[in-house]
């Protein structure tokens, strides 16, 4: 028995819950207002005979155990396990081979104390000079954390060895990695370094800087079990005073545009590291901050990462006023402004452009309304001269409009909009609204016809769940070349943890080394067995064939298990629906939704 399926038959699923959510536990399946979003009807549900949870309401999402403690303590797998073992009594064995978490941060701090003191020694003058430059003096670099990594003979992976730090949690750390030659190499080589906290000042890794202008310029540490930069804010180990003492959050794009404001001051800065922004950042501060500006940068490459921002916070934060808004709040949302700059300049040069710190508060003070910014933008984003640009941009910002609370204002952005489209308010009104992206249908179908009662019984014995999850993972693993094909599957369908958590990483991360390298424990074994995992010989089309059908598969394995949920939550005393006609009238409904997708499923399939 691995030490999940130990950990997932030795945890009491409700007794784990109920820390959490007030579980009204007279009925065989529990139930709760969802612990994830706040409402008022009861549509979370703990089914304990399968050792599973879901909500029906509004984030519909379900899982395990495990997947439980990591979404509402905001863990990673590998911490989530731990504390489920440590409160089942269960000892949590360290891997030799790769280790866990607290083996990762403290070879990262045994890396950190070396680079530091590199960079303060006689072979780090000219790194020191140019961060002078930067006004950086010596104190401020050991305050924010900066480093050298050797370019000589020295490596940092004979400084790690000679500290008794193993090659596997090195090597996990993505510290070092493994040369054709069987040595292990350093993975940062003569570059400028800086460490990566997380909110609890862990040390999660590094980013380092090329002083050379090679490519790229900052390489970071790779995806592991304790380095995840999609639900990082850099910075926020420092600034999360700042931001409940303002109430404001500033997202700035770079490392060093952070550290700037920090030591200039602005302590309620974080950085987003240069990509979109994910609705698990935007989590990092929802409890700390009533509104968040947005400081971004004025390069093209910027604008992209911007957009997809734009789009990402304003569906977190839309999908927390619809919630609070369910709850009998309605002023709770966090605000969106965005600040922009003179072209050219990123904060970093503004702030330092401006000892007294003016002009850094002059941005931010004219930090324009979120839907203001998109309106003044829009004649750059769409091609309002053709019908079509003109339909995309009322399809994207009515939506965004229709939002704002205050009817005057909301009148006042139509009107706004209608001038920018040349078309009249009216016209505006009628035009009918277009939805958003479609996701692209799964590809080849399965050809078996609908399953029976039966074969959602079966789908649910645990003992006939892997195959397909397998399958997928371990052609991923295999043919990296055919991964876009599996990445239709969703994390949500994996029933199996670990496969959940190797799927998450491989779709995560950019290359299948860095997937390859940053599992622990339990994860590092599955994948190897997927590499190893005879493929039976067949051509790429067959493959292609193969993967879409296990996507296919999960799907609809996925949509018969909630089919089933809802079934189970059928009272069994002969009444046809619960008691409460609120409660009656939802589950009816949900039983309606769900028929529908089945139906709509198997049609396509005929
Ligand atoms: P910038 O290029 O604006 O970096 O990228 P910066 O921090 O302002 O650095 P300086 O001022 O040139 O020294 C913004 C952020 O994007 C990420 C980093 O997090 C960086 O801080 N980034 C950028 C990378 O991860 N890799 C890259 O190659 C470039
Ligand atoms: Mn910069």
């Amino acid at each position: 028995m691995t030490l999940v399926d130990d950990v997932k038959a030795r945890s009491d699923i409700v007794q784990v819950i109920s820390q959490y959510a007030d579980l009204d536990t007279r009925s065989r399946t529990p139930k709760a207002p969802c612990p994830f979003h706040s409402e008022r009807t009861a549509s979370f549900v703990v089914f304990p005979d399968t050792g599973t949870w879901r909500c029906f309401g509004a984030c519909s999402t379900g899982g395990d155990v495990i997947s439980f403690v990591m979404r509402k303590e905001n863990l990673q797998f590998g911490e989530a396990l731990r504390q489920l073992a440590e409160q089942a009594g269960i000892e949590y064995r360290r891997s030799e081979r790769s280790g866990d978490a607290d083996l990762l941060y403290r070879a990262n701090e045994v890396a950190a104390a070396y680079f530091s003191a590199l960079l303060n020694s006689p072979e780090g003058a000219e790194m020191r000079a140019y961060l002078e430059g930067r006004g950086i003096d010596a104190d401020a670099a050991k305050r924010r954390g900066f480093g050298m990594s050797p370019s000589g003979i020295e490596t940092l992976a004979g400084h790690l060895k000679a500290r008794g730090i193993g090659a596997g949690p090195a090597k996990a750390a993505g510290l070092v990695r493994q040369g054709q030659d069987g040595g292990w190499n350093d993975m940062f080589r003569g570059r400028l370094t800086i460490e990566i906290r997380d909110r609890r000042g862990n040390l999660s890794g590094f980013g380092a800087r090329s002083m050379d202008g090679s490519d790229p310029k900052y390489l970071n540490s790779p995806r592991s079990s304790i380095f995840d930069k999609s639900g990082l804010l850099y910075g926020l180990n420092w600034a999360a005073d700042g931001i409940s003492a303002s109430g404001i959050v500033v997202v700035v794009e770079g490392y060093m545009d952070a550290i700037t404001a920090h030591e200039a001051g602005f302590d309620n800065t974080v950085a987003s590291m240069g990509t979109a922004i994910t609705a698990e950042q935007v989590g990092l501060v929802r409890g700390l901050a009533n509104e968040v500006i947005l400081a971004l940068d004025s390069d093209v490459a910027g604008q992209m990462a911007t957009r997809n921002s734009l789009e990402t916070v304003w569906g977190a934060i839309q999908s927390q006023r619809r919630t609070s808004a369910g709850a009998g709040a309605t002023s709770s949302s966090l605000a969106i402004r965005v600040a922009t700059f003179e072209s050219g300049k990123d904060p970093d040069e503004v702030i330092r452009g401006d000892p007294t710190g003016e002009a850094w508060r002059k941005s931010l003070a004219g930090a324009k309304p979120l839907l203001d910014y998109l309106l003044e933008t829009a004649a750059g984003t769409y091609d309002l001269t053709t019908p079509d640009g003109k339909a995309r941009a009322a399809g994207e910002l009515r939506p965004l409009i229709n939002t704002v609370p205050n009817q005057y204002e909301q009148e006042g952005y139509m009107t706004r909009l209608a001038g920018l489209l040349g078309v009249s308010l009216e016209q505006l009104r009628v035009s009918a609204p277009r939805t958003g992206y479609r996701r692209r249908p799964p590809g080849a179908l399965d050809r078996e016809p609908p399953d029976s009662i039966d074969a959602v019984a079966s789908a649910l014995n645990p003992d006939s769940i892997n195959a397909p999850e397998d399958y997928l993972l371990a052609v991923v693993l295999q043919k990296p070349e055919l991964r876009e094909y599996a990445m239709g599957a969703a994390e949500e369908q994996f029933r199996d943890p670990v496969n959940r958590v190797v799927f998450t990483m491989l779709k995560d991360s950019a290359t299948l080394e860095g997937a390859a390298i940053s599992g622990e424990g339990d994860v590092a074994e599955k994948i190897e067995r997927l590499r190893g995992k005879m493929l039976p010989p067949t051509d790429q089309k067959e493959m292609v064939d193969a993967i879409s059908d296990c996507v296919q598969r999960l799907h609809q394995r996925h949509i018969r298990t909630i089919k089933a949920e809802e079934n189970r939550l059928m009272p069994t005393d002969g009444k046809a629906l619960p008691d409460d006609p609120q409660q009656a009238a939802a589950l009816a409904q949900r039983l309606v939704q769900t028929n529908d997708r089945l139906q709509h499923f198997f049609a396509r399939r005929s």
